[in-house]
Parts: structure tokens; C-alpha cells; sequence
């Protein structure tokens, strides 16, 4: 990780943009294929912007993600300018984006994605070539995905029809005659509308970018690592800043135990995307006051599995797999997805369990009131042997003091 990458910075965004994209069991790949067909159209008409406009597809609808189901699920445009999550997605994605090294013009086309042509757009209701041409961009492949994914019979002909007749009102002529110049290369149109041929794709497209302004460094990593947990937490009102403070208290207790500033290193990135997977449970489930159902809980132990599933396409990242998808093993064997008993979860995941268990005890959930910080600690000691490493939890005892658990 030490070294300066820019497969690693690709393989970040892409996993990011996989996550916002995880429907339950679903995974919709509506980023992945506006960003693969913005590219596709920026070779035609905007090749010096290609790079920014192929991230912004990626990230176009990261504003969006406390909304209770995708996006895409909001057929209606009234429904966008009544839902102010949707009204104010394209803000908020912006200003996400933005903090990402390399992709401030990718923010900046992210805040115009539904602008339209004719000025009926939101938030700003610019139009014409107020409208960047990134921007436009991606209107148009956003709307080529949900015009494809709602026909029946995917056919180009149908698609082109459909899109022909927005052209004027949400994106310029030009914009549509570019956008079928795109499409209708040879074959390109049947690769991009089947999922199993999106990866290939992706690897395609970023062959063919523009080298990157500037290498990423362990800083940039940071700086992305952190968005990357901003967004998860921004999933519920009830888990801001959790992944985040699961990493300090883990950094702390690891740092306790005497681990090495490599291992704890692993411990802090693994803290910030522990729950990556939960983006995919929806909001009624983990926003439930009531006993979940037996279903219900069996979604809700799937989300450490998609957690691992999304880091598993972080090649620079696969050291942190165990210990972020494991944290909700118990030291008695009873915990998920795999029953692990004892020592048979990674160290840095026993931590882990503890940290999140603490910062859970500790903030406001739907199911429970808050706790103490010395609350939090008997039920650490009371559980020492069953739900936890006796060795961890008597490590997080005496090093948490309880002001930095108290809730901020
Ligand atoms: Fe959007
Ligand atoms: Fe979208
Ligand atoms: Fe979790
Ligand atoms: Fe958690």
C-alpha cells in the first residue's frame, strides 16, 4: 500500500461504486454503466475529460445513498423535486466527490447530472450550455440506463427510440446524436446491457484513460478510505461517524495490545469499511424498533459477506478482508457468517467486535437506549469469554476511558 498507484485509486472508486450499487441480493450496476457509457461518449466529443467524466459516472448518485431504497427505484421527476434526499443528491454527491484528490471536475459535472437541456432540471435549473458537457454527459447515459433497464425486450432500436424523444428537453440534439454514435459501435450495445460483461469493461475503460494528473500516496489513499466510510455511515442517521470511531477505538486497543503500526494500520482501514455491506440491508430492517424476523435477521448476518465481497475487488486491500468481515464473530463460536470460535477469528477482528460492539452500546439505536461509557464496560467484562476475547476486552477496558465514549 506504501507504494504510489493509480490501479489502486481506480480499484477504491470502482469498489465505492459497486457498494452504492448493492440492492439486497441485487447488485444493479447502474454506476458502473453510466460511468463505462460516459467514457464511451467522451471519446467522441470531450476525449481531454474523459478521466473525470468516467469517474463522475461512477460516483454520479453517491448523494443519494440515505435514501431508503437505490435511486433508481424513483421512477417519477416529481418525486425528485418532492424527496429533498433526491432534490439535494447532486449537491451533496458533489460535495463528497470533491473531497476525492484528482476528482474536483468530476464533483463539479456530479452537481449538474440533473440539470436538463431545457431548464427543467434540479437543483439549479441552468440550461443549455450552462450545463457542462461532462454533465450532459451523464444525463444521458443515466437516462439510456433506466430507459434500457425498464424495457422488456432490450433492443438498441427501442432504446434509441425512447432517447430520441428526450432530446431537446433533457439533453441538447448533439448530445443524442453522440450518445447513438456511442451505442452503436460494433457489439457495444449488447456488451454494456449484460452485467457479466461490465468488469471486462471497466478493465477496458481504464485502459484507455489519460494518465492521471498525480500518483496516489498513502495520503490520497486516506483521504478516499475516509469518504469511503462517510458514505457507509451516511447510509442511517443513527450510524454517522461509527465507522470511524470503530477505527480509533481499535487503534487503540490494537496499539494496547502491542501490535505493530502495520497491523494496526490494517486495523484502521478494516474499521472504516467494516459495514460496507449494510449499504445493501434496507433502512425498514435496520431502522426497525421491533424483534427482527427470522428473515429479516438472516439479511441483516449477510452484511459482513458483502463486505468482504466488496473488498475483494481492492487487490491492494485483501490483507484487511478477514479482519473487517469477521466482526461479527463471538469468542464462543455463535456469531456470523462462519461460527468461528475463539482464536479462529483473526486478532484484528476480535478487536474489532469490541470496538463496534462499545460504539454500538454507546449511540442512539432504534432497538435500544444508550449506555454509559462504564455501562458499556461492565457488559464488555460480563461478556469477556462468551461474546468476546476476555484478553481484548480487558485491553479496551483499561485503555477507553469513558469520556471518549461518551456521545458527541
Ligand atoms: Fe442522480
Ligand atoms: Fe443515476
Ligand atoms: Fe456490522
Ligand atoms: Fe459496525
Amino acid at each position: 500500500m506504501e507504494k504510489e498507484h493509480s490501479g489502486l485509486f481506480f480499484e477504491t472508486i470502482r469498489a465505492l461504486s459497486l457498494m452504492m450499487d448493492l440492492d439486497e441480493n441485487e447488485k444493479l450496476y447502474h454506476s458502473w454503466r453510466v460511468g463505462i457509457m460516459s467514457a464511451k461518449i467522451a471519446d467522441i466529443i470531450a476525449p481531454d475529460e474523459k478521466r473525470e467524466i468516467f469517474y463522475a459516472g461512477l460516483l454520479h448518485d453517491i448523494g443519494g445513498i440515505a435514501l431508503p431504497d437505490h435511486i433508481i427505484h424513483y421512477h417519477k421527476i416529481e418525486e425528485h423535486f418532492k424527496n429533498p434526499i433526491i432534490f439535494n443528491h447532486p449537491e451533496k454527491g458533489s460535495s463528497i466527490v470533491e473531497q476525492i484528490p484528482g476528482l474536483v471536475k468530476s464533483a463539479a459535472m456530479i452537481k449538474q447530472h440533473h440539470e436538463m437541456w431545457n431548464g427543467e432540471g434540479y437543483p439549479n435549473r441552468i440550461k443549455g450550455s450552462e450545463i457542462s458537457t461532462g454533465a450532459q454527459i451523464l444525463r444521458i447515459s443515466d437516462t439510456f440506463d433506466l430507459v434500457n433497464r425498464s424495457l422488456k425486450n432490450q433492443i438498441l432500436k427501442e432504446v434509441s427510440l425512447r432517447l430520441k424523444k428526450k432530446a431537446g428537453k433533457e439533453y441538447s440534439h448533439e448530445m443524442f446524436e453522440a450518445w447513438r454514435k456511442a451505442v452503436s459501435e460494433e457489439g457495444f450495445y449488447e456488451l454494456i446491457k449484460d452485467n457479466d460483461n461490465l468488469t471486462q469493461l471497466m478493465d477496458y475503460v481504464i485502459k484507455t484513460l489519460p494518465e492521471m494528473g498525480m500518483k496516489m500516496g498513502l495520503d490520497a489513499f486516506d483521504t478516499i478510505i475516509n469518504v469511503f466510510a462517510e458514505v457507509i455511515d451516511a447510509k442511517h442517521t443513527y450510524t454517522a461517524g461509527h465507522s470511524k470511531r470503530v477505527a480509533d477505538y481499535s487503534i487503540i486497543i490494537a496499539e494496547a495490545m502491542g501490535l505493530n503500526k502495520k497491523q494496526v494500520q490494517k486495523i484502521k482501514y478494516a474499521g472504516y469499511v467494516h459495514d460496507a455491506g449494510k449499504v445493501a440491508i434496507p433502512s425498514y430492517i435496520l431502522d426497525k424498533k421491533a424483534k427482527l424476523t427470522e428473515e429479516e435477521f438472516d439479511l441483516i448476518k449477510k452484511h459482513p459477506i458483502y463486505t468482504m465481497e466488496i473488498l475483494s475487488t481492492i487487490s491492494h486491500l485483501s490483507d484487511i478482508i478477514p479482519i473487517a468481515g469477521y466482526h461479527h464473530e463471538r469468542y464462543d463460536g455463535l456469531g456470523y457468517p462462519n461460527g468461528y470460535f475463539g482464536k479462529r477469528t483473526p486478532l484484528g477482528a476480535r478487536i474489532m467486535a469490541v470496538a463496534d460492539s462499545l460504539d454500538a452500546m454507546t449511540s442512539p439505536r432504534p432497538y435500544q437506549g444508550i449506555k454509559t461509557g462504564d455501562d458499556a464496560k461492565k457488559e464488555l467484562k460480563k461478556y469477556a469469554g462468551t461474546q468476546f476475547d476476555p484478553i481484548v476486552s480487558e485491553a479496551a477496558c483499561d485503555v477507553l476511558n469513558c469520556s471518549l465514549l461518551a456521545k458527541k
